[in-house]
């Protein structure tokens, strides 16, 4: 053990998926320093779901951010899967972060002029995977979340529900650890909405991580533990 443990870390028998310590991310804008983070100790462990809620500007994306290896902090550390981001260069984080973690946004962000069936194969390109094997191994998650018969549709073809089921699948296509998703029902109306939680209740009951971000209590109360972000720190 390193001499950077500090109170708080105990002893356990396997590390959490995400250890993060005394975490600060100050963005300088060149003109001021804005603190969005300031000082976040959590830890996440393997099979657990956990929801980030906080308002406005709380610092919940930028939170997301660097748990999703997006980003770095200015000071502190965060280990995932026992690996210190510090220690990585931006290749080296890239590749934790396609291994590691899927991703699931407010917008979906999916390629527009782009079939269901292509955007969920796009994160296996990443590891060099051949097309054809791709697009076979892209059709399980869109068929198991109900979207089989609308793998040649593009995302203009789709409702706000639809897309965001695509963009769970896409998000589970490389069997990650953990999924990460900021405000993933931010746009949708209230039906949606509760399938696309539905979705994560089953995922989490199968054993996938979830962390989710939300500045919505209903949507927060859903997930098995809550965090609460206030001012870059968390509270209790
Ligand atoms: N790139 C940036 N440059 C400067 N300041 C930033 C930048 N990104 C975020 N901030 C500031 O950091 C703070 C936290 O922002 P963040 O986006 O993490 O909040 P949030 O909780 O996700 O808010 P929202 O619920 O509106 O999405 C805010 O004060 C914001 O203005
Ligand atoms: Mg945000």
């Amino acid at each position: 053990m390193s001499s950077a443990m500090g109170a708080g870390d105990e002893v356990r028998a396997t590390a959490p998926l995400i250890r993060i310590r005394g975490v600060t991310r100050i963005y300088d804008t060149g003109r001021v320093e804005v603190p969005a983070l300031r000082g976040v100790d959590l830890d996440v462990d393997e099979g657990e779901f956990v929801a980030i809620i906080g308002h406005s500007g709380s610092g919940k994306t930028t939170l997301m951010n660097i748990i999703g290896c997006l980003d770095r902090p200015t000071d502190g550390t965060y280990r995932i899967a026992g690996t210190d981001v510090h220690d990585l260069d931006d290749d080296e984080l890239a590749r934790v972060r396609s291994r590691t973690i899927g991703f699931v946004f407010q917008d979906y962000n999916l390629l527009p002029r782009t079939t269901a069936l292509e955007n969920v194969a796009t994160p296996l390109l990443y590891q060099g995977m051949g097309r054809k094997e791709r697009l076979a191994r892209a059709k399980a998650p869109l068929e198991r979340l109900g979207l089989g018969d609308r793998l040649d549709h593009e995302p203009s073809e789709l409702s706000g529900g639809q897309q965001q089921r695509v963009a769970i699948a896409r998000a589970l296509v490389t069997e990650p650890a953990l999924v990460l998703a900021d405000e993933p029902t931010g746009n949708l109306d209230t039906a949606s909405g509760e399938e696309v939680m539905a979705i994560f209740r089953q995922l989490n009951d199968e054993g996938r991580t979830i962390v989710l971000i939300t500045h919505e209590a209903e949507v927060a109360a859903q997930a098995r533990r809550q965090i609460h972000v206030r001012d870059g720190r968390i509270v209790e």
